[in-house]
């Protein structure tokens, strides 16, 4: 086995200063809003995992059987030498994908990329004692920030599961597509794994479990504030809040203010005042429709070669090339 090589792009320092920059913009903003990749510290990293576990949370079981399924036709297909995988997390499912693309085809290197450096040298480490005959290079970035530190290769895959996807406004989602095709070359490939807009009565649990993991996951984002910024919140002081928007087709996650209090930031010598039942917008995590997607991609340049569902039609893994 080779040992993983990491590339770091994103700093301690230059982390904090990120977070200075988003904390002022959001918790002076009214409504109060935060970026969702907050969440992921080492804690955060880890309580997503334990999310994943979760009876309620479908996403992640669903995409591993639907990927089970279906990376035999994915491999023959992609010939890919190169996986680049963005906000690849611990990597549990991808597992499937480098296996097939081992087996029917040239893969050589895998490239996991994340915010969070604590799970992507966890997620490396694991990949490279798996998959001993894999080259498995690791980078620390924001792939809301620039993906152009991403290495080449003959032809690569990226891939971005989980849903992730959801996570972007509409606005940053068509500029990450359209910077994703900047950096392919006409025919590589982008796979994504994407929740479907389903039943609310099956969404809204599992973005608000009853053992009170997603509140924890939610509630994270305050105690890396607290950290990072020298904050005094008290998480126990908010309530997570979960909100199916059928109009906007997105579970948008927020905490409230149970009573009215004053948080100090002191870092960015900011005073925030709540009052009781103000609310901060955590995260958004959208659902799509298979046509919207096609027409999203269409427009950043891809065109769609396939799509697959699960049988209930919860989630989707869409394969398109950069045209
Ligand atoms: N792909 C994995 C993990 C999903 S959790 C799965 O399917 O289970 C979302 C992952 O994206 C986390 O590991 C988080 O750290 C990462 N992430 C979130 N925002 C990011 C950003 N802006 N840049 C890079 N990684 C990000
Ligand atoms: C990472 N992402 C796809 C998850 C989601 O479902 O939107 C994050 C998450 N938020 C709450 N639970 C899980």
């Amino acid at each position: 086995m080779t040992a993983p090589t990491l590339e770091i792009h994103l700093s301690d320092d230059d982390l904090t200063s990120a977070l200075r920059a988003d904390a002022g913009l959001g918790l002076t903003a009214d409504p109060k809003w935060l970026p969702p990749k907050w969440f992921y510290d080492a804690r955060g990293s880890e309580l997503f995992e334990q999310i994943t576990e979760l009876p309620e949370y479908y996403p992640t079981r669903t995409e591993r059987a639907l990927l089970q399924r279906v990376v035999g036709d994915i491999a023959r297909t992609a010939r890919a030498d190169v996986l680049v995988e963005l906000g690849a997390g611990s990597a549990a499912k991808t597992r499937l994908l480098l296996t097939a693309l081992t087996a029917e085809g040239p893969l050589k290197t895998y490239v996991p990329q994340d915010f969070s450096s604590s799970a992507l040298r966890a997620a490396a480490d694991q990949v490279a004692v798996e998959f001993p005959g894999l080259g498995v290079h690791g980078v620390v970035s924001d792939f809301t920030d620039t993906l152009h530190n991403l290495p080449g290769g003959d032809r690569r895959m990226i891939a971005f599961l989980g849903g992730t996807i959801g996570n972007l406004i509409p606005a940053e989602r068509a500029e990450f597509l359209n910077s994703i095709h900047e950096v392919l070359e006409p025919g590589e490939q982008l796979l994504i794994g994407a929740g479907l807009v389903i039943d609310p009565a099956v969404l809204v649990p599992a973005y608000d479990d009853a053992a009170g993991v997603t509140a924890e996951f939610n509630r994270n984002v305050l105690l890396v504030l607290n950290n990072r910024l020298s904050a005094d919140f008290v998480p126990e002081k908010f309530e997570h809040v979960a909100i199916w928007d059928a109009e906007r087709e997105w579970i948008e996650m927020r905490l409230e203010a149970t009573a009215d209090m004053t948080v100090t930031v002191a870092d960015l010598d900011l005073t925030v005042r709540f009052a009781r039942g103000e609310q901060i917008r955590t995260e958004i995590s959208a659902k799509f429709r298979i046509e919207g997607l096609k027409s999203e991609l269409a427009t950043a340049g891809f065109a769609t070669e396939n799509v697959w569902t699960d049988p209930e039609q919860r989630f989707a893994a869409v394969l398109a090339a950069r045209t």
